[in-house]
């Protein structure tokens, strides 16, 4: 659970991105589609289940702002590993932004609504229920509709990126992901980039709620403990000389924080 001033600062973020990212008209239009529905997206949560993520209000947009973040950090690592410049990062943040957008449901039905049946709720500590006035379509798809019914075009590279972000999760992402041969493979990253990012995102939303119940809280106390000493331990002389052989500045302040 996140709290109303985290869930206010976390929409500011939202807005924030697609103004420093997202360009002319096409910007403008983005944001009022999002501001015109921003009591339910600033309160959807980004799974109906709390056996998945984020089930909670304001879990959408906190998860959304966290693969926008983790997608930056793990264009920067790619480029560092000399990844042809095959996307802009226009199209990485807008991808990242409404990857998972078919979630919203359409203009008139939220595709999250409470759950009613009270069994499921004490029994099954079920907060939500797919809302089965929605006529059945996968996320991407209804993501890609909604962008297309308000008048907000994409590029291929974006289209391609929200389409397979799901990785090969997805059986139906095979045919793009799964070429055998040089002609079909894709011919560009930000498929990879942004399926990365959604998976470290939603793994750690995972481990955040589910990770103390499993495991205990003490246990995982001690593992936040442990893990913070070896961090300490190792801001030495050799990581410092090896963030100086850094070219790439984004890089090198990732993984300063990061060893
Ligand atoms: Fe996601």
């Amino acid at each position: 659970m996140i709290t109303p001033e985290q869930i206010q600062s976390n929409w500011d973020k939202f807005l924030g991105f697609i103004d420093t990212y997202i360009s002319g008209e096409r910007g403008e239009k983005l944001k009022q589609f999002y501001l015109r529905h921003e009591e339910r997206f600033v309160m959807m949560p980004a799974s109906h289940k709390s056996q998945y993520h984020n089930c909670f209000p304001g879990g959408y947009i906190d998860h959304v702002n966290r693969v926008v973040e983790a997608a930056l950090k793990i264009d920067a690592v790619w480029r560092e590993f000399e990844m042809v410049d095959t996307y802009t990062t226009e199209e990485l943040v807008f991808s990242a932004l409404n990857h998972d957008l078919g979630k919203f449901g359409d203009e008139q039905n939220a595709s999250y609504i409470e759950q009613t049946d009270q069994w499921r709720r004490d029994k099954l500590n079920e907060t939500y229920m797919f809302n089965d006035r929605l006529e059945y379509m996968t996320v991407p798809d209804r993501g890609l509709y909604l962008l297309m019914t308000n008048g907000i075009e994409y590029t291929k590279n974006e289209f391609l990126a929200i389409r397979t972000h799901d990785g090969l999760y997805e059986e139906a992402n095979k045919a793009y992901l799964m070429g055998f041969t040089p002609e079909t493979k894709p011919r560009t990253s930000i498929m990879f980039v942004v399926h990365q990012a959604d998976l470290l995102a939603a793994r750690v939303e995972f481990e955040k709620e589910w990770l103390p119940k499993l495991l205990g809280e003490k246990k995982v106390e001690e593992k936040k403990q442990t893990n913070n000493f070896k961090l300490n331990k190792n801001n030495s002389a050799v990581k410092q000389k090896a963030l100086k052989t850094m070219v790439n500045p984004a890089l090198a302040e990732l993984m300063k924080n990061i060893w």
